[in-house]
């Protein structure tokens, strides 16, 4: 998304505000004038459109409180010191503009606020940051669609515009109504990276926005499926909802994997100890008949599926 080349040094003193380094593009800059804080009131002659529109913004409260240090504050709290910008008049190269930074530079700009709000270590080893989608692919500080959050669009159309394959997932018959606006991508998923998970294998991560510490995010919604229940089936807590469920959508009832509920359970449980869970997982017994259609219908019998406080085989 660069949208010019500039040597990695020239881009490193745009953001740390060495702009005297580029003055030979910069005529207009004398050498001598240090680059001071000159306060936001300075930029509104030449950039009213911008300054008019910041009362509206979060960042405008720095401003408001009035007891903040100058790095911290209004405009000058991003772009840096304005003096030499001023004294030259304009110009990209003599202010911190991030239309001249490479995405890791902008997000650490960022972060030097940010980082109370937002944990760097997960915001560092996101699938987003190593593929160079920072603060900016997302948020428009001045011209920002949804005033809350500052979104560069409103939150489902944002993430389609990069995951446009996951849009039809949520228009299969069984599905979280996300393009109804009912669920949002952000109840599930955490934009800005997550911890690594505690069920599964604990790498899959998908940028999972836990609920509690460390819990599956479905159980912000679903609570009844958090237990603990004296008799817990174990792949719901130990290896997840995903296990059986398409959390997205599905061709299947209740999002369920497979078209039948018995072709999931017998994933597992399907003789002998063998299969993926190896030994630990019971099969059925000699009364499961199995050509009997009855006994295709686990769940008929099986109500608590999820877990049961009252019976070890979850029958009721
Ligand atoms: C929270 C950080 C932040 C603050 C505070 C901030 N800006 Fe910006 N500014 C940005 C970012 C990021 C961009 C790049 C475009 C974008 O994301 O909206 C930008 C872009 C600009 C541009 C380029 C034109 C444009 O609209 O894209 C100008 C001019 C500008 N800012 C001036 C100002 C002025 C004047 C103030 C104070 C009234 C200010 N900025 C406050 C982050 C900030
Ligand atoms: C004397 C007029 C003037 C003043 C005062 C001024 N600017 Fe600028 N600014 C300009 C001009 C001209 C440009 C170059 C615009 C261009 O090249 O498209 C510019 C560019 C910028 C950019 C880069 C925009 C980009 O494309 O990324 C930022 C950021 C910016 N100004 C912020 C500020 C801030 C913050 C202040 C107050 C401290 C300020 N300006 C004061 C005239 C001014
Ligand atoms: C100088 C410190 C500072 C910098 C740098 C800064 N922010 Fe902020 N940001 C704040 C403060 C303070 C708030 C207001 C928090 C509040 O409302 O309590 C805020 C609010 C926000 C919000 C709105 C949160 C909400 O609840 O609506 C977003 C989004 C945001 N910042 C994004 C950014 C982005 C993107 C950048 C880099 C381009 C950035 N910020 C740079 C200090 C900063
Ligand atoms: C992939 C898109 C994306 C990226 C990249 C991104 N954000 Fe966000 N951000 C969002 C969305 C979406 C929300 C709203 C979340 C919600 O609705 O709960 C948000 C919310 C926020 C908030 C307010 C709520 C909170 O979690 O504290 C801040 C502050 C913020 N972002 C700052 C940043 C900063 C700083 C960066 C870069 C380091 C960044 N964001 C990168 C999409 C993104
Ligand atoms: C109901 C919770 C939920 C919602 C809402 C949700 N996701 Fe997901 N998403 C998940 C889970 C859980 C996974 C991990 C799937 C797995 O482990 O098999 C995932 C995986 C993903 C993946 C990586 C795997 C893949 O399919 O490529 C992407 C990308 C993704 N989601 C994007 C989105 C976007 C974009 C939205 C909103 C339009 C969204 N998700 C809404 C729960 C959700
Ligand atoms: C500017 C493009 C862009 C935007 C906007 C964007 N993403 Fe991504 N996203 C990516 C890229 C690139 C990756 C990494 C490669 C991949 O897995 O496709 C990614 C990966 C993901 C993953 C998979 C993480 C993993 O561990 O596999 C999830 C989940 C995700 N994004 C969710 C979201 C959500 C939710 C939003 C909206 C808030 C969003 N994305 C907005 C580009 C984007
Ligand atoms: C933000 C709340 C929320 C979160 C988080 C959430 N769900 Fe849901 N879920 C719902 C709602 C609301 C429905 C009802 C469907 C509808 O309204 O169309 C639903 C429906 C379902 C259904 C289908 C129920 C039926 O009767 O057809 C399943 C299965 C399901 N969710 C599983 C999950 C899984 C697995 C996760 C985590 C990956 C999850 N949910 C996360 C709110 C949520
Ligand atoms: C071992 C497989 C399995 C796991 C793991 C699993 N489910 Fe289910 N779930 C099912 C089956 C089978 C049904 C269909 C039940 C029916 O049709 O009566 C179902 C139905 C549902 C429903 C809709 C009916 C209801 O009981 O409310 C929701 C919501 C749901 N599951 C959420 C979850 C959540 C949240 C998790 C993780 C905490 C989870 N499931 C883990 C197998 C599973
Ligand atoms: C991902 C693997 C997996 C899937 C899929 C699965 N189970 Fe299980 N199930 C287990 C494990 C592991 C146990 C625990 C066995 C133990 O505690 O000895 C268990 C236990 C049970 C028990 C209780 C046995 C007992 O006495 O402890 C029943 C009943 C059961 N499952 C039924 C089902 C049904 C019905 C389905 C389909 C809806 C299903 N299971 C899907 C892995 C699975
Ligand atoms: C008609 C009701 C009914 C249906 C349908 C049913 N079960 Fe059962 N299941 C039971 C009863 C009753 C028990 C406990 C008594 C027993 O062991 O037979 C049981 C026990 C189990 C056990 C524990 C076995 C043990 O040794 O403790 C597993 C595992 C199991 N069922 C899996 C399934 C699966 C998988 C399906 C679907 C293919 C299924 N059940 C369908 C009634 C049913």
């Amino acid at each position: 998304m660069k949208t010019r080349t500039l040597p990695a040094g020239a881009l490193l003193a745009v953001v740390f505000g060495f702009s005297g380094l580029l003055t030979a593009q910069q005529p207009a800059a004398p050498a001598s004038v240090e680059n001071k804080y000159v306060g936001g009131q300075v930029c509104r002659t030449c950039h009213p459109d911008v300054w008019l529109n910041f009362n509206k913004n979060p960042h405008f409260k720095s401003v408001a409180l009035g007891n903040q240090p100058q790095e911290k504050t209004g405009c000058e709290g991003c772009h840096g010191p304005g003096g030499k910008h001023v004294a030259a008049g304009g110009g990209k190269a003599t202010i911190r503009a991030f239309s001249q930074m490479t995405p890791p530079q902008a997000l650490e700009t960022c972060l030097t606020c940010h980082s109370k709000d937002l944990s760097r270590a997960n915001i560092h080893k996101s699938a987003h940051t190593e593929a160079d989608v920072a603060c900016n692919s997302c948020h428009s500080v001045h011209k920002a669609a949804t005033p809350k959050f500052l979104l560069a669009k409103q939150q489902t159309q944002l993430c389609y515009t990069c995951h446009a394959d996951v849009r039809a997932q949520f228009e299969l018959p069984s599905k979280h109504r996300v393009n109804e606006g009912a669920v949002q991508c952000s109840d599930c998923h955490n934009p800005h990276g997550s911890f690594a998970t505690t069920w599964g294998t604990g790498t899959g991560s998908a940028m999972l926005a836990n609920a509690r510490e460390n819990e599956q995010p479905c159980l912000k919604c679903h609570i009844d499926k958090r237990g603990p229940f004296v008799f817990e089936h174990e792949p719901v807590r130990v290896e997840g909802c995903a296990t059986c469920h398409q959390p997205h959508g599905s061709t299947n009832a209740k999002l369920l994997r497979r078209p039948v509920v018995f072709t999931v359970c017998l994933e597992c449980h399907n003789g002998g100890g063998a299969g993926r869970q190896n030994g630990g997982v019971l099969t059925q017994t000699s009364s499961h008949n199995l050509q009997d259609p009855k006994y295709q219908r686990c769940v008929l019998c099986h109500v608590r599926i999820h877990g049961s406080n009252s019976d070890s085989n979850f029958l009721r």
